[in-house]
């Protein structure tokens, strides 16, 4: 399953991504690839680990390196880098996308590195994909094909637009997407207001969850420590769980 958490600024998206990655590993539902899709890189620090080398560094190094590389040698070069610079965890590998664009053009590089992405992807059974916030990202179609698109918002009505407006832009550009749903998060009390689930209702989108606002993650991220430290009973990590179970009993029942 490939899965990309997409949102406006701050709503939640990298915190989510993370659990999501903890309950799949916990599940043995692995190997996973993370992929940190953000510009500003923090995945890594909800995971609970380190990385030194981006996708955009490789790309950029490809590139000034082109003049004395052919196109073979280039697309090998950028194979054993990407695979370099993932960081391999117990059950998952993250893999850090890095700056978007400098200067100069990337387009060679850019085709060669979607190939030797879409080849990696192959060897992971769940891909989950934190990506940076807005619509910038899903008007460029930098994200590939994806099996579930998860708008998440916050508990406002700002929030909810935020995700019409994502789903909107997905349907114009025709973005390749199987599902997609939505997600309420911080929510006060776990208890949505009727003004905020009459706009979530009128999305049209399937709500995935509502997950509470939950003191133990406002913990966890003041002290900047991993999400994996979360109690086994904190309310947001039940109400991830049991949208993922859901997600996973449907799949069972397709099958
Ligand atoms: N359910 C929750 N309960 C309490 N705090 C939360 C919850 N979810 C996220 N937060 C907090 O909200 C803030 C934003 O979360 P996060 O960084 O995951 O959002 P984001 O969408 O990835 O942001 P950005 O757009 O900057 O990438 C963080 O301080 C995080 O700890
Ligand atoms: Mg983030």
């Amino acid at each position: 399953m490939i899965l990309a958490m997409t949102g406006k600024g701050g709503v939640g998206k990298t915190t989510l991504s993370a659990l999501v990655i903890n309950w799949l590993v916990a599940q043995g539902e692995t190997p996973i690839l993370a992929v940190d899709a953000d510009s500003n890189a923090n995945l890594h620090e909800a995971l609970g680990v380190d990385f030194a080398a981006t996708v955009g560094g490789i790309r950029e190094d490809a590139r000034e390196q082109a003049k004395s590389l052919n196109g073979v040698s280039k697309q090998q070069f950028l194979e054993l880098r990407v695979q370099e610079s993932l960081i391999e965890r117990n059950g998952y590998d993250l893999i850090v996308m890095g700056r978007p664009e400098g200067r100069g053009c990337y387009c060679f590089a850019n085709n060669v590195l979607r190939d030797v992405l879409d080849r990696l992807a192959q060897n992971y059974r769940h891909i989950v994909i934190d990506s940076e916030a807005g619509l910038e990202h899903i008007s460029r179609r930098t994200l590939l094909s994806v099996d579930k698109l998860i708008m998440v918002s916050d508990c406002s009505v700002r929030g909810i637009h935020t995700t019409s407006r994502i789903s909107a832009l997905a349907d114009e550009v025709k973005l390749d997407v199987k599902e997609r749903g939505l997600i309420v998060n911080r929510v006060p009390n776990g208890e949505l207001p009727p003004i905020v689930r009459r706009e979530a209702e009128a999305t049209g989108l399937h709500l995935l969850a509502t997950i509470p606002l939950d003191p133990n993650i406002t913990a966890l991220d003041a002290e900047g420590s991993a999400f994996s430290a979360i109690p086994q009973d904190a309310p947001a990590k039940l109400a991830i769980e049991a949208m993922l179970e859901g997600m996973f009993a449907a799949l069972e029942e397709k099958h």
